[in-house]
């Protein structure tokens, strides 16, 4: 008997009289979860909100304009974007291990939400995309030993809030529908996961702007395809990954040595386990052929058959 309009109506009278006439922040990471709080709260009490979108340069194609154009534009949401790419890359520079990328990430990402949040005077209440499923796995933190997560940030003293989670007793499907009877566009609510330290765990090793533009186009490509062939709701995930290989191949009638994609496409429920999606070969077939066609510096494509465990999702 759960009814999405009579949460919706307590939800905006609990966030009012919690927050009264106060000020609330909001980091903004262009996830659904993080969106749909903004919608709720921007329903709630409006110009009292302000969002921080750290934009660290390692998002999707077009990415941040569609963020910045459906809850800044569209839904009025008052947005302080900042764009810190050049600060991210030159930190990642040189840096090959896995782990120390997500921390790298992880700690500028909250080092330049902080100094942002610091320039803002009179803020009150911070707000979180907090969904049931986090609360829950926090107490295991099975997941934090093998990949370490960077979705909660510490707070250092002199920026002290409260909190407020108003998706704390919700799944991930009711967070989507919430954000939907909100106004926030279907494609951005129903979007797949998509992680905390982006495509720079998805570019393998070192991170550059080189090796970073091949796997956005790659990725842009594949997502375009995967829509087009009507699969986007069938596969939980699908993503691709640059391993910084090169091989031999042939152009015309000169030989080539370039850079190798793979194609990650998963069925999941939750991200624990996954299998690799049985996408059509001719799918695949065309998908490939674009890839290599449109994308510079990529001669060939491989595609990713191993389910979870023993893989992860993710390549780093
Ligand atoms: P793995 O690679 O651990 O991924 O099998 C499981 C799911 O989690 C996503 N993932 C992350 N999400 N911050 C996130 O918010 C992260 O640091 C992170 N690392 C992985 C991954 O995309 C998959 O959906």
């Amino acid at each position: 008997n759960w009814n999405m309009g009579d949460f919706i109506e307590q939800q905006i009278e609990a966030i009012r009289a919690e927050v009264g006439d106060k000020q609330v922040l909001l980091g903004l990471s262009g996830g659904v979860d993080s969106s749909v709080v903004a919608a709720l709260l921007n329903k709630a009490i409006g110009s009292q909100l302000t969002a921080i979108f750290v934009d660290h340069g390692l998002l999707r194609k077009n990415e941040a304009d569609q963020v910045m154009d459906s809850l800044g534009r569209g839904l009025g949401v008052k947005i302080i974007k900042v764009n810190a790419a050049e600060r991210f890359l030159g930190d990642l520079k040189g840096v090959t291990d896995p782990e120390q990328k997500r921390k790298i990430i992880g700690r500028d990402f909250i080092e330049v939400f902080n100094a942002e949040a610091r320039k803002l005077h009179g803020i009150e209440y911070l707000a979180q995309g907090t969904l049931y499923t986090d609360v829950v796995e926090s107490g295991t933190d099975t997941a934090q030993t093998i990949k370490s997560h960077h979705n909660v940030g510490g707070l250092p003293k002199d920026l002290q809030f409260k909190l407020i989670e108003p998706l704390n007793k919700l799944f991930k499907d009711e967070a989507r529908e919430l954000g939907e009877r909100l106004g926030i566009p279907h494609a951005l609510v129903w979007r797949q996961p998509f992680p905390g330290p982006g495509l720079g765990i998805r570019v393998l090793g070192e991170v550059t702007p080189a090796k970073l533009e091949i796997v956005r186009d790659s990725d842009a490509i594949l997502r375009e395809e995967i829509k087009n062939h009507g699969l986007d709701q069938d596969i939980w995930q699908y993503f691709t990954v640059l391993p910084g290989i090169r091989s031999v191949g042939v152009m015309g009638d000169g030989r080539t040595y370039d850079y190798t994609i793979a194609i990650r496409a998963i069925t999941s429920i939750d991200g624990m386990t996954a299998d690799f999606a049985r996408i059509d070969w001719e799918v695949l077939q065309e998908i490939s052929s674009r890839i290599v066609n449109e994308v510079a510096h990529v001669n060939r494509v491989v595609y990713d058959i191993t389910s979870k465990p023993p893989a992860t999702v993710e390549w780093e």
